[in-house]
């Protein structure tokens, strides 16, 4: 079963542009309750906010920064109680560094980088993920990973792309460990318009200040990119048949399938001198619980 939104709570991070602003403005298309515009950048989130309710809809601004954990608990708290467990949190919140080899990127923009795509994807994944899984309503999470999770190797954004892999790891893991009525997708975009060319004017001092990319990439991604909302409502359409993995451009299922086949040739080269009889999970578990027994015994 996918996911229901209709008239529950919904929340987007990252919600103030772009892809967030997009799927912010698809669940209220779609007929969701309340919708939580949560962004570091209030204003925007206000502007969506503001469109939202211009269409009828229900929906509030909320300043949050993703990486900083007890902003992202508090948060999920006031959304609880004013509107409810959401049905839908989207994971969004995303950043990309001024474009540069890996061998030549600041350690600064790297670390900006992992600290807003990765631990901010995991504080909202937790905070919004433990709401959920205490609760007794169906709750789907879905974040915002990028083709570069599933194989496209971005030259010159190593550290973002690094990010994105983490972005699927993370939610193939929760895949495993969420309760029955707790979903989970990530979509996986690959170039969409919005401002994320230039995330640099956003960039917090302890990690370089703000500064502008080069316009040129904002140009190109203004003109090769799909529009955020066909990525939305691509999105919206898989979430609610319930799939885990969402791509939205086609031209990256060659990169994907290039990165299985080389898998699969890495592995075969093994086949000869190791059993493919191994489950981890299964394993783990049945060690712990002849270790708890012993323990027991003793
Ligand atoms: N645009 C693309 O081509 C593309 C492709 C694949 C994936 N993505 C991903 O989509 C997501 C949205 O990005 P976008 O392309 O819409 O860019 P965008 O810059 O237009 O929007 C990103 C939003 O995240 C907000 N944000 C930045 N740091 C934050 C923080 N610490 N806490 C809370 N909010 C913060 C920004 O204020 C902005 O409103 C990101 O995760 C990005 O990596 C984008």
């Amino acid at each position: 079963m996918g996911a229901q939104i209709k008239g529950r709570p919904v929340v987007v991070t990252g919600g103030g542009s772009g892809i967030g602003a997009a799927l912010a403005l698809e669940a209220a298309n779609r007929g969701a309750g309340h919708i939580t515009v949560s962004d570091v950048d209030v204003e925007d989130a206000q502007a969506v906010a503001e469109s939202i309710a211009a269409q009828g809809g229900a929906a509030a601004a909320r300043q949050c920064d993703v990486t900083d954990a007890a902003a992202v608990e508090e948060l999920a708290q006031a959304v609880a109680a004013e509107h409810g467990v959401p049905g839908l949190v989207c994971a969004n919140a995303g950043v990309m560094s001024a474009m540069a080899p890996l061998l030549h990127t600041a350690s600064s923009d790297a670390e900006w980088v992992v600290r807003v795509n990765v631990l901010g994807t995991i504080n909202t994944l937790q905070s919004f993920g433990r709401l959920m899984a205490d609760g007794q309503q169906q709750g789907w999470l879905m974040a915002t990973g990028s083709e570069h999770s599933v194989g496209v190797p971005h030259a010159n954004s190593g550290a973002y792309t690094g990010s994105k892999h983490a972005v699927l790891g993370m939610c193939d893991v929760l895949r495993a460990e969420l309760p029955g009525h707790v979903g989970i997708s990530v979509v996986c975009p690959g170039l969409t318009v919005s401002k994320l060319w230039n995330a640099t004017r956003q960039r917090p001092r302890q990690y370089g200040g703000n500064a502008d990319s080069d316009p040129g990439a904002g140009v190109f991604m203004e003109q090769m990119g799909m529009s955020a909302e066909t990525v939305a409502q691509r999105a919206f359409d898989a979430i609610a048949e319930g799939h885990f993995l969402i791509p939205t451009h086609y031209h990256a299922r060659a990169y994907a399938q290039q990165r299985a086949d080389d898998m699969a040739e890495a592995y075969d080269r093994l086949a000869e001198i190791d059993t493919a009889d191994y489950d981890l999970n299964r394993t783990v578990a049945t060690f712990l619980a002849a270790a708890a027994e012993d323990q027991e015994d003793r």
